[in-house]
């Protein structure tokens, strides 16, 4: 079963790409009881004919009790400006959800989605204490689709002629797209643009030209979470960036940010190493810093 906890956009949105994909079963919570039906019974009429699985809502976390995957797109409310608006409230929120996971299905998977997304799978992991590796932050991945889509539309070719494109660090405006070893047709990305800072301001900004639009995004997060959740019921091997707390990796302890990791049916098997130009390391570093300032300030 997956439960998802938070049922608004991102939610529902991801619930109706399981269940029209027939992945499994999908339950979804929420402190509105009726809005968890309601959101269940419109996504119900989305069940293929071939489908083995169903979809139901609740407002009860007792019975998230056997799921393999638990995603959280909870909110206490809509962030304007940045992301770590309503961090405090957002980190006892999630403080809260950790003890209701521990006690009710300690061996799941937890995708976390909500914001500060680096900072809330930290403060998860610790209060839960799930094991890193199955407690994974889904961000870097969407930020990746996005700098693909900007490669894609600077140099006008198909995004099927992009390689090894990948974003790292904190989900925020310190995000650090690695374009080193991005290849275009085969040829190297730096053969073919000037400078990387157009594509980094327009990477770290994508979400704040979506809200000129529409009220906030919902369909890329969505089928970014979808992605990973197909691998690990499918038992399909995948790669892509993730945030998940640091053990040394990148010469990182005590704090979460994007890295690139193989997950499986167990969640995160291993962190990948990639190799990173000075510009980009001395980037993620910074990256880095920011994040633990931001647990810090929650700490103390
Ligand atoms: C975004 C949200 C998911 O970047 O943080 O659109």
């Amino acid at each position: 079963m997956i439960s998802i906890v938070g049922t608004g956009r991102v939610g529902s949105s991801i619930a109706f790409l399981c269940v029209s994909n027939a992945l499994d079963d999908v339950l979804l919570v929420n402190r509105s009881k009726e809005k968890a039906i309601g959101e269940a019974l419109d996504i119900a009429s989305a069940i293929p004919s071939h489908s083995k699985f169903s979809i139901r809502g609740t407002d009860d976390y007792s019975e998230i009790s056997g799921s393999k995957i638990v995603v959280i797109t909870a909110s206490v409310g809509i962030y304007m400006k940045d992301r770590t608006e309503n961090m405090a409230l957002q980190v006892n929120m999630i403080k809260e959800i950790a003890a209701k996971i521990k006690q009710y299905c300690p061996s799941a998977i937890i995708l976390l989605v909500s914001n500060p997304l680096d900072v809330l799978t930290y403060f998860f992991q610790k209060e839960s204490s799930l094991p890193r590796f199955k407690v994974i932050g889904i961000a870097s991945n969407l930020d990746t689709s996005r700098f693909r889509y900007y490669i894609s539309e600077t140099l006008s070719v198909p995004q099927s002629s992009i390689s090894n494109a990948l974003v790292l660090g904190e989900h925020g405006d310190s995000m650090v797209p690695i374009f080193s070893g991005v290849s275009v047709g085969g040829n190297p990305l730096f053969s073919m643009i000037d400078s990387r800072d157009s594509i980094t301001d327009d990477v770290r900004n994508y979400w704040k030209k979506l809200r000129n639009f529409k009220s906030r995004s919902q369909f890329g997060i969505a089928k970014n979470t979808f992605d990973v959740i197909d691998a690990i019921l499918n038992k399909n091997e995948i790669l892509l960036p993730a945030s998940v707390v640091l053990e040394g990796e990148y010469g990182e302890s005590d704090v979460a940010m994007g890295v690139p990791v193989k997950i499986d049916h167990n969640g995160i098997s291993e962190i990948q190493h990639v190799k990173l130009d000075d510009t980009e390391s001395s980037s993620l570093k910074k990256s880095s810093e920011k994040i633990r300032n931001y647990i810090q300030s929650v700490q103390t």
